[in-house]
């Protein structure tokens, strides 16, 4: 089922969402979640989602990337779905780009990221995963763990000059 997307403004966006116990990885309420999350993104077109987007507060999130017509040069990353993530490592190297979020419809941010992370996560098995990216889809992983910490694009911004409408 398609979930409706939070909007800015709405509390759960910046809340502190919880751990998810392995236990939970199994249950119909997360099974649930998940498969409504990917039928969500799809349907946004975006490429990543966090659980609070759906109102949900668990630490959940989907990431991927993907070539389109705006990042020709995006890797190819297929969506997966990471419980509890947590950045071990970034690079002392940033980047700035610009970033749109489905909480912030027709809005760009302007934001500094370490340009390579290290996360670590369970998948929905309970499994332990490690991955390491640079680049865009290491940019997907921090918007969307920041998601999980109730941190948006706009408070990352360092001016108003970092916010612009996407035309
Ligand atoms: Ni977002």
């Amino acid at each position: 089922m398609v979930l409706r997307v939070v909007q800015l403004g709405e509390p759960i966006l910046k809340s502190s969402c919880r751990g998810i116990d392995p236990d939970e990885l199994a249950s119909d309420e997360v099974r649930r979640l998940v498969a409504d999350m990917f039928e969500t993104l799809a349907d946004s077109g975006g490429v990543g989602l966090a659980a609070p987007q759906v109102g949900s507060p668990l630490r959940l999130i989907l990431a991927g990337s993907h070539p389109s017509a705006h990042g020709p040069d995006r890797p190819d990353v297929p969506t997966a779905v990471l419980c509890n993530p947590r950045v071990v490592w970034a690079s002392t190297e940033t980047e700035a780009g610009w970033e749109g979020c489905l909480s912030i419809p027709g809005t760009l941010v302007r934001v500094v990221r370490p340009l390579c992370v290290r996360v670590e996560y369970l998948d929905l098995e309970g499994k332990a995963g490690s991955i390491e990216h640079s680049g865009f889809y290491a940019r997907v992983l921090q918007h969307e763990i920041d998601h999980l910490d109730g941190i948006l694009t706009i408070d990352r911004a360092q001016s108003a000059d970092d916010v612009v409408r996407r035309t």
